[in-house]
């Protein structure tokens, strides 16, 4: 049986899920790193420029379609569209997002799964069970797959709670820890020594990258994972909205708050790398490049961390609690983009849908993980840097020339009657149907051509 469609409760329910979805590895691993090997402050600016002129307006585009259709990416495309062909391709387009976020869950539970161990680690070094902490710490397809196995059935329980007692319940209570925990961590790391080199690398920006066609590739690949971008979250979110709230503003929060713990995380990495520095840590490649990627979190912080002494391991511990939460929150967004779509389309109950989909997603972290040198670059590459940016471009498409354009603006007037009065009414409709598209488009065959 289908089960009624869930509702947020409230608007703080709303943004701490929806920021929650933006909110995860992408901000606290990727935005700094992606800083550091791009010009430092010249991405930053960038990226900024772009979260806000390019990923909003996309953004919105979603919100706005997914409160209108109150469903799935598939149905909702096949709801605003008219003629036979755009029906077609509206449901094509949703099932290509759904496999998506799928794809993206796959490989982002396999990292989600590391955190954990390496969130554990500290209390097997405590016990002094060394072999356990090195088995934590150490690649290999077992720990992979107990612990991506693990972060699932978190994922999973919360999804079938349901919209207000899993998804907004969760959301409320892990959002607030988190930002707390990255604000200690952040003082105390300011307060060592070599913080303030990383403070410059960081902020000062390198004006000669400013215009490099591979730095404005990643910012936007960047902001376009990071407000979780393409796949349906944002719009299944938006479906979970009533009609009487204010869309524009909503969005704007969203953004807001994404961008500003991206560029938090970044007052947090990027000094912390020059502490550990200070600490005898090589902290650059043969290459000359700031280490980022993966050795970046799992071998140079936890250098840093186990050189400070007793207060490392307290330090490491909630440097790892905050990073599985904050991929805790965007991986429960992923599940229920093909959760929601099953209950809807397929009639099979919340519950159901959400443990049968969450072991379908295992056995594909499970591929990844045996063929890991094959499969996962490939997977993160596939979906994030061109999957993703492609179906942003449908989205705004969707929106802008195959929905009528007065069922549209009448859905942004629902919740913000002034909205006329507004830059936001006088833009965003022109901007989104030829800018948007254009821009991306633009950018994407830049990238792919770099
Ligand atoms: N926005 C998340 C992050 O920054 O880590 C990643 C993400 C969540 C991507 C949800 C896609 C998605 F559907």
């Amino acid at each position: 049986m289908s089960s009624p469609r869930g509702q947020f409760s409230s608007k703080t329910g709303f943004i701490l899920a929806a920021s929650g979805s933006a909110v995860g590895l992408g901000n606290i691993w990727g935005f700094p790193t992606n800083a550091a090997e791009n010009g430092g402050g010249a991405f930053v600016l960038i990226y900024f420029v772009l979260a806000f002129c390019l990923a909003y307006p996309a953004l919105m585009a979603e919100l706005i379609i997914g409160r209108h259709t109150r469903s799935n990416m598939v149905s909702a495309l096949q709801k605003i569209s008219t003629g036979e062909m755009a029906r077609k391709v509206g449901k094509y387009t949703g099932f290509f997002g759904v496999i998506i976020a799928t794809l993206i869950l796959s490989f982002y539970s396999i990292v989600a799964g590391w955190m954990l161990a390496f969130l554990l680690e500290p209390l097997s070094t405590i016990t002094g069970l060394s072999e356990v902490s090195d088995w934590l710490t150490e690649f290999g397809n077992t720990r992979n797959l107990i612990f991506s196995a693990v972060f699932m059935i978190f994922t999973t329980a919360v999804i079938s709670a349901g919209v207000e007692q899993g998804i907004e319940k969760w959301s409320c209570r892990l959002m607030p820890s988190m930002l707390l925990l990255m604000v200690c961590l952040i003082v105390y790391v300011m307060f060592q020594e070599g913080a303030l080199t990383g403070l410059k690398v960081y902020l000062l920006p390198d004006f000669r990258q400013i215009g490099d066609p591979q730095l404005i590739a990643s910012a936007m690949g960047q902001a376009f994972f990071s407000l979780s971008l393409g796949v349906g979250t944002m719009l299944i979110y938006g479906s979970y909205l009533g009609p009487d709230e204010n869309l524009p503003a909503m969005g704007a929060i969203v953004t807001l708050v994404d961008s500003s713990i991206a560029f938090l995380a970044g007052l947090l990495v990027l000094p912390a790398l020059f502490v550990a520095q200070q600490q005898g840590v090589t902290i650059y490649s043969e290459a000359g490049n700031l280490i980022a990627g993966p050795d970046l979190i799992f071998q140079t912080l936890p250098a840093l961390f186990h050189g400070m002494g007793a207060i490392g391991i307290p330090v490491g511990l909630v440097f790892f609690c905050l990073m599985t939460i904050a991929a805790l929150t965007s991986s429960i967004s992923m599940l229920e983009v093909p959760v929601s779509y099953t209950i809807e389309n397929h009639r099979i109950g919340r519950p159901t849908s959400a443990w049968l989909i969450g072991t379908i997603i295992f056995i594909f972290s499970g591929f990844i993980v045996l063929n890991f040198d094959t499969l996962f670059n490939f997977t993160v590459t596939l979906t994030t840097e061109y999957s993703q940016p492609l179906l942003g471009l449908m989205l705004c498409i969707f929106a802008t020339w195959v929905w009528h354009r007065d069922k549209m603006l009448a859905e942004i007037r629902s919740g913000y009657p002034q909205v006329e009065q507004s830059l936001f009414w006088k833009i965003w409709p022109s901007y989104v149907r030829f800018c948007c598209p254009a821009l991306i488009l633009l950018m994407f065959v830049q990238g792919v051509l770099n």
